[in-house]
């Protein structure tokens, strides 16, 4: 018996007997410790491990580009040809040696890139300048069905690899995002209905991993944000968003509240996992802002989510997991800002 008994049950997905060891997913962080050209290296093989060995039940690997076009950031790590399977399977092998799940975020930056990093303009749904990035220009209808191609390769090289189950990076701005954003997309073809593009590729990437492995979607939304004020998402929106892809072929929402998962949205008191319940029946991680065991068993058990991705909570401690099982979560480090730095010149803060 722990005190965070909750944090410590099997969580099935509802596809191919797959269940997750327990309710502590560590989130997909992107660390920046690859080669120039994305392959994994040593370091981050060790990273995951740690993790596991410190008792998280479920890795998702860092967001991946699928194609080179696809880039956000340097020394991120990619899956862009077969040469990289090698190394996400030294990654999903840390994993399973210590009795952890393993499975990759499938990304494509979009317009959230460089010149000076693809070598050429990035790439959007429609011309758009994201803030901090150089302008994108609106991709042809080739390049979109090249792209689904791009994350159908990107699933099969994750199965290859031995991966539990995949995700789709469709939060946070990058381009599966852009397309379902209504202030971003504007096309008049058939890519400018919101949920097309985010359709076409769940659907690809589930005839190539197969009727047995769970997909998951992270996406996030940021209605009442500040940030966002443009983003028409309402509840029938996000409802229509839920159904056509569940349709498509997703098992289980990765809910990214960004900074905060205890908001509400939609001017209510409702939170984002509260709203997705109503609309879909489907498991729900959440990831934002949940720190300590007390925090995250509550959240769960206020019925808010039946998983949790912890992404700076985990990069503080990689033994997070095993302490608050122990009952000792008062000697779980946390998070600082001065973590980042170290995670920078290349040190494991949470070793
Ligand atoms: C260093 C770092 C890298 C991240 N990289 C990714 C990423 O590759 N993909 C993604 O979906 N989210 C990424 N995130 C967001 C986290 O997965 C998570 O949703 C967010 O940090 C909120 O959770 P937290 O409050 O537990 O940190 C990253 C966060 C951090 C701190």
């Amino acid at each position: 018996m722990s005190l965070y008994d909750n944090l410590f049950e099997l969580l099935p997905l509802g596809r191919g007997g797959v269940a997750l060891p327990n309710r502590i997913v560590m989130g997909p962080m992107t660390l920046n410790q690859a080669t120039d050209s994305g392959h994994i290296t040593p370091w981050i093989v060790e990273w995951y491990r740690r993790r596991a060995a410190g008792g998280v039940g479920t890795l998702i690997g860092a967001a991946v580009f699928v194609a080179q076009n696809g880039r956000g950031w340097r020394n991120a790590v990619g899956i862009a040809d077969d040469s990289y399977i090698e190394g996400w399977q030294a990654c999903v092998e840390a994993a399973h040696e210590n009795g952890a799940l393993f499975g990759t975020q499938l990304f494509h930056g979009g317009a959230a890139s460089r010149v000076s990093l693809l070598g050429h303009q990035p790439l959007s749904a429609s011309d758009w300048a994201r803030e901090g990035f150089d302008p994108a220009r609106a991709m042809t209808a080739a390049e979109i069905e090249q792209a689904i191609e791009d994350f159908e390769e990107g699933a099969r090289r994750s199965i290859a690899a031995g991966c539990d189950f995949v995700e789709l990076h469709g939060a946070h701005g990058y381009l599966l995002h852009q397309f379902w954003r209504g202030d971003v997309n504007h096309r008049t073809d058939k890519w400018g209905e919101p949920t097309a593009f985010p359709v076409a590729v769940t659907r690809a990437v589930r005839e190539v991993i197969g009727p047995d492995v769970p997909l998951i979607y992270r996406f996030s939304i940021h209605a009442d944000d500040p940030a966002a004020p443009n983003q028409p998402v309402t509840p029938d929106s996000l409802s229509e968003f839920l159904r056509v892809l569940e349709a498509a072929g997703v098992d289980v929402w990765d809910i990214s509240c960004w900074h905060e998962s205890r908001r509400g949205y939609f001017g209510s008191d409702i939170l984002l996992p509260d709203w997705v319940r109503r609309f879909s029946d489907k498991p729900r991680i959440v990831a934002g802002n949940l720190l300590t065991p007390p925090e995250t068993s509550a959240y769960l058990a206020q019925g808010h989510a039946e998983a949790t991705a912890l992404a700076r909570a985990l990069i503080a401690d990689a033994e997070w997991v095993n302490k608050a099982r122990k009952d000792k979560a008062d000697e779980i480090r946390a998070f600082e800002p001065s973590h980042m730095s170290a995670l920078k010149e290349g040190t494991d803060p949470g070793a």
